[in-house]
């Protein structure tokens, strides 16, 4: 069913401490950096999240992965609330939501083949894995086009994009319901890009997982989302489908984002300057 709702945010506020302590007549002081923000993201879509840096974007993912806790608003997944889940109910999102970042090596152990990476996380599963979870480690790295030569090589031994892949195979080893890629393709050049994402596409279309997708570059934005949200200072001024909020930006800050960036779609471009907007 690719029109329910799986993941829905609503009122979405997260504050930080400033640094300073608190007397008592100056009380704590908070950053917002994250003001009430909504989404909805459906099963087998892609809502991306755009705007400047420091505007919030993996603040609002992390809040949606339930890596931190709201300050207030909600979360939920497929009907269960993501914001309070405890033990093993908290286990169960971390394991539906899954979070591909930015550098893949980071987040790949060191000093573990990549076969090992892929299978760990299918370990702890109860479903049935036919051939057991090495073999099923071993197709998904297939899937993501890694070879058997490279099942026994540690995370060095990879390129950025391929790094990139074995996070993607782990990510969706244990079977995500919302896969969310902060940034995950930003590090990589425009043609890595581009296989990574239509390798995210196919992968999509397979599973059917919604994934909420964080990039600063709308070019990139552009070939996957199915919808846009545009953040500035917290929030989110602008939502819709993608080809409405780049087609007919009713916010200046979305006008200003696109207005930087320079390879956009020439239809778009057309039904820019038939609303009379200036190039
Ligand atoms: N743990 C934290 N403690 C204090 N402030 C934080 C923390 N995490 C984020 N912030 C602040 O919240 C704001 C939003 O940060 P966030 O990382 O969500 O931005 P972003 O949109 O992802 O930016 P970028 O495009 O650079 O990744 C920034 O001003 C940042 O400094
Ligand atoms: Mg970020």
């Amino acid at each position: 069913m690719s029109d329910a709702i799986l993941l829905q945010a609503r009122d979405l506020v997260k504050q930080f401490p400033v640094a300073g302590t608190a007397t008592l007549l100056r009380p704590a002081r908070t950053f917002t950096a994250v003001d009430a923000v909504s989404f909805d993201l459906h099963a087998g879509k892609t809502l991306a999240l755009v705007g400047e840096s420091g505007s919030g974007k993996s603040t609002t993912a992390r809040l949606a992965a339930r890596l931190i806790d709201v300050t207030s608003g909600s979360v939920h997944l497929d009907g269960q609330d993501v914001t309070t889940a405890t033990g093993a109910a908290l286990n169960e999102v971390r394991r539906q939501v899954q979070v591909v970042f930015q550098d893949p090596f980071s987040s790949l152990n060191p000093r573990h083949t990549v076969e090992r990476i892929v299978t760990a996380p299918l370990r702890y599963q109860k479903r049935p894995m036919p051939g057991g979870s090495r073999a099923v480690a071993r197709t998904l790295l297939d899937r993501v086009g890694l070879n058997p030569d490279h099942y026994g090589r540690y995370p060095a031994q990879f390129s950025g994009g391929q790094a990139q892949r074995i996070g993607i195979a782990r990510a969706l080893a244990v079977g995500p319901r919302v896969l969310v890629c902060d940034e995950a393709v930003s590090a990589l050049d425009v043609s890595v890009q581009a296989q990574i994402i239509t390798l995210l596409r196919d992968l999509q279309r397979e599973e059917g997982f919604g994934c909420l997708f964080i990039a600063h570059d709308l070019a990139v934005v552009r070939q996957i989302a199915t919808s846009v949200a545009v953040m500035t200072a917290g929030r989110i001024v602008e939502a819709g489908d993608r080809d409405e909020v780049f087609g007919n930006p009713r916010h200046d800050y979305t006008r200003k984002l696109l207005a930087a960036v320079p390879r956009i779609r020439p239809e778009w471009e057309a039904a820019r300057r038939r609303r009379g907007a200036v190039a």
